[in-house]
């Protein structure tokens, strides 16, 4: 993957711990041979980093970090400030009460300070903030909206910046391709820039279905965004195969399977012809990124095999799901292929575009 993309973008893999320790080796091997870029799929959230007030744990976060170098990696971070995996003590004190605004502040700059500048020059970039917006694109109503207000993201990415000034600083979010949920982030991202911070790109998480997004809406979120001066990437891709549980979202988390097992269709093994629809879709989702690439810089998957993606848990927990590009036994699924193709069909425009200009100045044969 890496190989082929090389003159497009990164390729990238949220590795789970026993990916970036080596325990399980032929992951982490695979790692290796395909991938050129890292993020930390759990590692470097609050709730692992500095899981007490007083405590930091970096043992595993410095392990990734080291895997990375050691591969010659592009190593990201992720993520700093979010409403998720983040300890109760940030926001509340010891009787339960929110904290204030200038003691989540003093919080947040402690936790920033101390994390990024642990990797300053290590870690090329940070998510910065992550899922600060709600679906009718407004900013959601997270404990750090609640508490510090609306600039807590202007403070976030100050401190970021001053904790390491070389780092590129990144909004990351989901469900951004279309609908408000785009606008709110067009408006976000010229409100931080009037603001005087320099974001260096957009994540577009893309957790997709095998209907949606449509590659029309990725391309024109992409061409939004990028019209604003910053880069987009692709951040936590993979395509979730099963039925949809309901509402979605986060609604459905704790549903069972045995509540109904007609949510869990593929217990077996993925039919023929569904395994097909999902090479078919990664196919048209990378054609899409590789007419972008001179506006990404990288293209990353959310997990590495079908055996540890997330999506076996989310939003519906033990399913047996099949989104990503290798299987429960590290081996490339068809859609390993289709997206390959797909580097081919680039570099085949590339050289096409080349040639026609080359014969438009005469320098051609
Ligand atoms: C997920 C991880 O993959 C899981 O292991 C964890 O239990 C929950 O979080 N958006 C994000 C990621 O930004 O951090 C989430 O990762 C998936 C959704």
């Amino acid at each position: 993957l890496k190989d082929a993309f090389k003159a497009d973008f990164l390729v990238g893999a949220a590795l789970n711990e026993s990916q970036f320790t080596g325990s399980n080796a032929v992951e982490a091997a695979l790692v290796k041979a395909q991938f050129d870029s890292i993020s930390p799929e759990n590692a470097l959230k609050w709730e692992n980093v500095h899981p007490e007030p007083d405590h930091y744990n970096f043992g595993p976060a410095d392990r990734y970090v080291k895997f990375g170098e050691a591969n010659h990696m592009v190593i990201i971070g992720h993520a700093l400030v979010w409403h998720e995996q983040t300890p109760a003590w940030v926001f509340q004190d010891q009787n339960g009460r929110p904290v204030d605004r200038a003691t989540l502040l003093n919080c947040m700059s402690n936790h920033i300070f101390t994390v990024v500048g642990r990797y300053k020059g290590r870690i090329k970039g940070w998510d910065v903030v992550n899922e600060a917006l709600a679906a009718d694109g407004s900013l959601r109503q997270s404990p750090w909206f609640k508490i510090i207000g609306p600039d807590y993201l202007v403070k976030a990415y100050q401190l970021a910046h001053a904790a390491d000034p070389a780092a590129e600083l990144y909004y990351n979010d989901y469900a951004i391709e279309d609908g408000p949920k785009r606008q709110g982030l067009i408006r976000l991202i010229r409100q931080l820039q009037a603001a005087g911070i320099h974001l260096t790109a957009v994540g577009i998480q893309e957790h997709a279905n095998l209907n949606w997004p449509t590659p029309q809406a990725v391309d024109e979120a992409i061409t939004m965004f990028h019209r604003l001066g910053v880069k987009v990437n692709i951040t936590e891709l993979d395509i979730n195969v099963l039925p949809d549980a309901g509402a979605g979202n986060g609604a459905d988390v704790g549903l069972n399977v045995a509540s109904d097992p007609a949510l869990n269709p593929y217990t077996n093994g993925l039919p023929a012809s569904v395994q097909q629809a999902l090479a078919r879709r990664y196919a048209e989702l990378f054609a899409v990124y590789v007419k972008h690439h001179a506006d990404m810089e990288r293209v990353t998957f959310w997990g590495v095999t079908d055996a540890g993606s997330w999506l076996n848990d989310w939003p519906v927990r033990g399913r047996t799901n099949y989104p990503l590009l290798f299987d429960r036994a590290s081996q490339p699924k068809p859609a390993f292929i289709s997206v390959l193709e797909t580097a081919g069909q680039a570099k085949a425009a590339r050289h096409q575009a080349a040639g026609a200009s080359a014969s438009l100045t005469g320098t051609a044969q």
